[in-house]
């Protein structure tokens, strides 16, 4: 009886982390469209920082391929599109987007520019 009970409340645990790990973590395929929306004139449609505005820019939109973007961690990454970069055309999106639309815009991201673990 007692195992059955542990073996209930650990499934439990594991359950429910793997709940929230997968709430924060945003969902691609919306933000894809948000990004299409907010972020490709600049970004461009291969993230690399060619969007059809970036000419136009003094300081060139980031290259979200970039092996320095990749290697940030989500962290700074929501702190860049929900505050923005100071001294840059990149503004805060705080406030134009919603919590949700961030993660889920930066889940886009790391979709198409995974992650580049630093060991
Ligand atoms: C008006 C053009 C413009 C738009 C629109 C724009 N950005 Fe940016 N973005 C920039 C510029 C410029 C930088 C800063 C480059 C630098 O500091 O060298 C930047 C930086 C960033 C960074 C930081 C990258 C790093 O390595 O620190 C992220 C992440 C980012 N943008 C994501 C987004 C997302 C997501 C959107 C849409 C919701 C978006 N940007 C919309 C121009 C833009």
């Amino acid at each position: 009886m007692k195992t059955t009970l542990a073996a209930v409340v650990i499934l439990l645990l594991i359950g429910t982390s793997w709940v929230s790990a997968q709430m924060s973590r945003g969902n691609p395929k919306i933000g894809q469209g948000v990004y299409e929306q907010q972020c490709l004139r600049c970004h461009g449609s291969k993230l690399d920082g060619n969007g059809p505005d970036s000419e136009d820019l003094i300081v060139r939109p980031a290259n979200l391929q970039s092996r320095i973007t990749r290697s940030k961690t989500d962290w700074e990454l929501l702190v860049a599109i929900s505050n923005g970069v100071l001294f840059s055309p990149m503004h805060g999106f705080r406030g134009k987007l919603t919590d949700e639309q961030i993660l889920d815009v930066l889940s886009y991201i790391r979709a198409m520019s995974p992650p580049d673990i630093v060991s």
